[in-house]
C-alpha cells in the first residue's frame, strides 16, 4: 500500500540519503560502526578460515590429535584490551552523535522562524496541533500529514516536534530527517530538526502499536517559506462554506460522524478521530494508506473495516444515498 501511494519513492525512506544535519550524524555514526564491526568479522572469519585450511587432517592420513596449549598471557591480554579500547572508542562516538541530535525546547519568540508542533499518536494515525510558527500562537489541528518550511541557506527553519500519545506506544520515524522517537503515554518526548530538502519525506510509525501499526504512515512535506505561510493561514481558516452541499452538510451533522471528528465552523467537535476541516487539503486518507480520491472517500464511509481492518471507525451502515451526500459535503472541505 506504502507504495501504491507514494510511487516508486523507496529513496525517500532511506536512512543512508540524510536531508538534516541531525539525520546526517547518525547516518556518520552508522557508517563508522558498520566499518568497525565489518573489519572485525572479516578479521575473526579470516583467522577461523586460515585455521580450518591450515590445520585441516591431511588427505588420507590418520593423524592423532596435536598438542594441546593452556593458557596464554599474551593473548589473554590481547583479546581483553582490543575489545575494551574499540567498545570505549564506539562509547565516545556515539555520545557524540547524540549530544549533537539531543534536542532542548526553546521558548517561541518572534524572529525565531520556528515551527512547534504537538504531534499525539492514535491508534492508527497521527494528530498534529499546529503550536506556534515564529513567535505567532496558532492553534489548530490536522492530521496525518505534516507541512513544515524548508531552511534556506543561512536562515534555519527549526522544527520542534512535542511528542505524546492518546492510547499505546507509537514512535515518529522520518529517515531522512531524524532518528526514531518513541510517542509514550503519560509522557513527553521532544524532536527536533531542519532541513533545506523540500518535498515529501515518507516515514511512518516504528514501534509495534496493533494491528495497523504498519500503516501509521508519515507524510511530511517540506514547503518554501511563501507556501508555507500560504498553506498556514488557509489551515488556520474553519471551513469553507459550500451551499451547493448544504444537504450532505445535515446529512453529516446528524450522524454519530461528529461525535468523533471536528470540522470547524460547525457543531461538529469530536476529537477522538482526524480533525477534517480541511480534508480535501490531504493528499491521502486513512494516515496515508490510499490516495484521497472520491472514490477512496465513498469506499471509506461505507465501509472502514475494508481498507483498515481494526481501525476504530466502524461502519455505521448509513443507507447509501445519505452516504452520496455526505460525500460530498466532505469533498468541499478543501
Ligand atoms: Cu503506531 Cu506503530
Amino acid at each position: 500500500m506504502l507504495w501504491a501511494v507514494g510511487g516508486l519513492h523507496a529513496q525517500r525512506l532511506s536512512i543512508f540519503d540524510p536531508a538534516s544535519p541531525s539525520a546526517s550524524s547518525i547516518v556518520n555514526l552508522a557508517i563508522l560502526v558498520l566499518a568497525i564491526a565489518g573489519l572485525i568479522f572479516l578479521a575473526v572469519e579470516g583467522v577461523l578460515l586460515y585455521s580450518v585450511w591450515r590445520f585441516r587432517e591431511p588427505s588420507g592420513q590418520q593423524t592423532d590429535e596435536p598438542p594441546q596449549v593452556y593458557g596464554s598471557m599474551p593473548i589473554e591480554v590481547a583479546w581483553t584490551a582490543a575489545p575494551t579500547m574499540i567498545v570505549f572508542f564506539l562509547i565516545l562516538v556515539t555520545a557524540r552523535t547524540l549530544w549533537d541530535v539531543e534536542p532542548s525546547l526553546p521558548q517561541p519568540r518572534s524572529g525565531d522562524n520556528a515551527l512547534f508542533v504537538t504531534v499525539i499518536g492514535h491508534q492508527w494515525w497521527w494528530e498534529y496541533v499546529y503550536e506556534n510558527y515564529d513567535g505567532r500562537t496558532l492553534g489548530f489541528t490536522t492530521a496525518n500529514e505534516l507541512h513544515v518550511p524548508a531552511s534556506d541557506g543561512d536562515v534555519r527553519r527549526p522544527v520542534y516536534l512535542t511528542l505524546k500519545s492518546a492510547d499505546v506506544c507509537h514512535s515518529f520515524w522520518v529517515p531522512r530527517l531524524s532518528g526514531k522517537v518513541d510517542l509514550i503515554p503519560g509522557h513527553t518526548n521532544l524532536l527536533a530538526f531542519d532541513t533545506q530538502q523540500q518535498g515529501l519525506h515518507l516515514g511512518q510509525c516504528a514501534e509495534f502499536c496493533g494491528a495497523q501499526h504498519a500503516n501509521m504512515l508519515i507524510r511530511l512535506f517540506v514547503d518554501t517559506p511563501t507556501e508555507f505561510q500560504q498553506w498556514l493561514e488557509h489551515e488556520s481558516h474553519p471551513a469553507a462554506e459550500d451551499p451547493s452541499a448544504s444537504d450532505g452538510k445535515a446529512a453529516f451533522l446528524a450522524e454519530s460522524c461528529i461525535n468523533c471528528h471536528t470540522v470547524r465552523g460547525t457543531p461538529a467537535h469530536g476529537t477522538y478521530a482526524p480533525d477534517l476541516t480541511h480534508l480535501m487539503s490531504r493528499t491521502t486518507l486513512a494516515s496515508g494508506m490510499i490516495e484521497n480520491t472520491r472514490e477512496n472517500l465513498a469506499k471509506w464511509v461505507h465501509d472502514p473495516q475494508s481498507i483498515k481492518p481494526g481501525c476504530l471507525m466502524p461502519a455505521f451502515g448509513i443507507e447509501q444515498q445519505k452516504q452520496q451526500l455526505i460525500v460530498n459535503y466532505l469533498q468541499t472541505l478543501r
